[in-house]
Order: structure tokens, then C-alpha cells, then sequence
């Protein structure tokens, strides 16, 4: 039997990297999606194969003690082979279940762009595998195990991605020592964004290692600038229940600034931040980890095509977005 799933992945809106110190975050799921198929073997052995990322054939395939049967130099580049191997194990921990399985992830973002793919891989996986060996566990369950996945790939992580991506919508999330809440936001207006990419030449990894360092070094200078994160999270939320863009955009400009500070953004980040804020956008910040990958701009419906142009004139890929989308979905 073959079982798919599909999460989608996200943009923050407020907040990402002060969300790893426990301040509180606002993101949404976006229209694209992470869909991953697992058919169980009658060996066991595990295969990963990538359908549409231009990678032919099986790029890992490795048995039930984790040794490595076939390895191509894809399965150590292509960050997503990572989240699912530990995913599976994560399983197969928590079942006490282990069965071979041909697992097969098609993507319809670019991976590591800062869109939340890692952790839509960790979510479909976990979902696909655990019903195909017989355990359909809740979205709670998929949700922690997914936030597991990339704590252990990572080494820290926020449950912001995992959350968002299995329950979807819009939501306020708080974390908390070793849980964390979460709530959907009903927001009374349509909120236009776009989203512009550039190349990431740094893992999600790299760059929460990085705001660590800056936080051990000057501790006195960034502790400050992630409370002050945390504060305007709770404003935005705020200005997003009564539908006021014009705030919204505002303190999404201030939040870019400090994460500027935290040393996340880049140039050609800052650039499409800056053009699109020039092309009318109420406002606009980087989105996800930094170090290149995606920034979003919020505007008037009217606004949108302009400030996609602005995107595309400053060297950046304009992706069009609806957001607060379904989370996990079997297909
Ligand atoms: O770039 P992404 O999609 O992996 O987002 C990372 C968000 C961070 O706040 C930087 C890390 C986290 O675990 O929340």
C-alpha cells in the first residue's frame, strides 16, 4: 500500500530566530507544498528518491542499522535526505516499529530557501511512514516528532516550522521550556504578499549558530534586540486581529532591521527588502533564516504586481502566495 502525504511550507511573518529563544512568532502557510509517498518494502531497506529536484534515480538507500547501501553524492548534499532518515528513525523509536520502505519527496519550493521545506519534509514523512507501517498517530504527535527531527538535525531548533506546516493557517505560536502553544489568527483582511528568493549559500544551521555566537559575545547588545523581537510579535498580532496592514508593514520593517542586527540578512536580501518598500509595499523583512533565501513584502492588491516587478528588476525570483492554506493532508 502506498501512503502520501503532503505538508505545505511557510513564511514568517514576525519573529523568526527570537522564536529559538522562546519569544513568540506569527507565521503562515503558504500554497506550496512538500509531498511525500511511502510504500512499505517486504525487505528492510529504506530508499530516498528526490522526483522532481533533477536527481535521477535512488540517492540513498541504507538498511535497518543505518548502514549505507548505496550512497550517491546527492544524499549528502541534498539537506532533506537528513530530516528524513532521522524522521524515520524518529518513528520507528516512537512505534517500536521498523519495516523497509521506497520513500519518494517531490517539492514545489525551492529547498532550503527559508520557506520551511526541512520541516515540511520532516511532517510528510513522519505522517507518510508512520500510517504506512500501521500507526496513524494525531497531528500533536506528528507535530512534536517533526519538531524533534530538526532538533536533532539542527541542534536547535523552534517548534515554529513543525507547527505551522502540520496544522497550517496563520498562527501565533509561544514556546515554552520543552512545549509550546499555539493559536490560530482570524484575520477580518485579505493580506497580499509576495515573496522574493534569492540564493541561500547557508543551512538554517549555520545561521542560528551564528545569532548564538553574537548573543555569547555581546550579550548585553542582542539579548536586548531579541526581547525587543518578541515585543513587536505581540503588537503585529494585534494590528493583524483588527486588520491594519498600514502597522502590520510598519513593525514587519522594523523587525527586518533587527534582524539586520542579528546579522541575518545579506545584500541581495536587503536590496529586494529596500526596492519593494520603494515600489509601494507597506512593508517588507527577510523571512526564515537568512543568509540569503526569502524575504516577503506585504502591499495593496493593487501594489502586488509593481512589487513583484521591483523583485524581479533587483535580481530576485518573485514567488506569488496565498497564505493561511491547509496543513498536513494525506492525498
Ligand atoms: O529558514 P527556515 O525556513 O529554516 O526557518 C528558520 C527559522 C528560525 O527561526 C531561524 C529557526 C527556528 O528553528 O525557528
Amino acid at each position: 500500500m502506498k501512503i502520501v502525504a503532503s505538508a505545505p511550507g511557510k513564511v514568517t511573518l514576525y519573529g523568526e530566530h527570537a522564536v529559538v529563544y522562546k519569544k513568540p512568532a506569527i507565521v503562515a502557510s503558504i500554497d506550496r507544498r512538500v509531498t511525500v509517498s511511502c510504500e512499505i518494502r517486504d525487505d528492510d531497506r529504506i530508499t530516498i528518491r528526490a522526483l522532481n529536484l533533477e536527481i535521477p534515480g535512488v540517492i540513498l538507500t541504507y538498511n535497518k542499522d543505518g548502514e549505507i547501501v548505496l550512497e550517491t553524492d546527492y544524499g549528502r548534499v541534498l539537506s532533506a535526505v537528513s530530516y528524513i532518515r532521522e524522521a524515520i528513525s524518529l518513528v520507528s523509536e516512537y512505534t517500536n516499529e521498523f519495516k523497509g520502505a521506497d520513500i519518494k519527496i517531490e517539492s514545489s519550493m525551492p529547498v532550503g530557501a527559508g520557506l520551511g521545506t526541512s520541516a515540511a519534509v520532516s511532517v510528510a514523512t513522519i505522517a507518510a511512514y508512520s500510517k504506512a507501517v500501521g500507526h496513524e498517530l494525531s497531528k500533536k504527535e506528528i507535530a512534536s516528532l517533526a519538531w524533534e527531527t530538526e532538533k536533532r538535525v539542527q541542534g536547535l531548533a523552534s517548534p515554529m516550522d513543525s507547527t505551522i506546516s502540520t496544522f497550517g493557517g496563520i498562527i501565533y505560536i509561544q514556546p515554552g521550556e520543552n512545549s509550546f502553544t499555539h493559536e490560530s489568527l482570524d484575520i477580518p483582511v485579505e493580506m497580499p504578499l509576495i515573496i522574493g528568493y534569492v540564493k541561500r549559500k547557508y543551512k538554517t544551521k549555520d545561521m542560528v549558530a551564528l545569532v548564538k555566537k553574537y548573543k555569547e559575545k555581546y550579550p548585553e547588545i542582542i539579548d536586548p534586540v531579541i526581547e525587543l523581537i518578541g515585543k513587536l510579535v505581540v503588537e503585529a498580532k494585534t494590528a493583524l486581529l483588527k486588520g491594519d496592514l498600514i502597522v502590520a508593514g510598519e513593525l514587519m520593517n522594523i523587525n527586518h532591521g533587527l534582524l539586520d542586527t542579528l546579522g541575518v540578512s545579506s545584500k541581495e536580501l536587503n536590496d529586494l527588502v529596500y526596492v519593494t518598500r520603494a515600489f509601494g509595499a507597506y512593508g517588507s523583512k527577510l523571512s526564515g533564516a537568512g543568509g540569503g533565501g526569502a524575504m516577503i513584502a506585504l502591499a495593496s492588491k493593487e501594489r502586488l504586481k509593481e512589487v513583484s516587478t521591483a523583485i524581479s528588476i533587483s535580481n530576485g525570483l518573485p514567488i506569488d502566495t496565498v497564505i493561511g492554506g491547509p496543513g498536513l493532508l494525506y492525498v
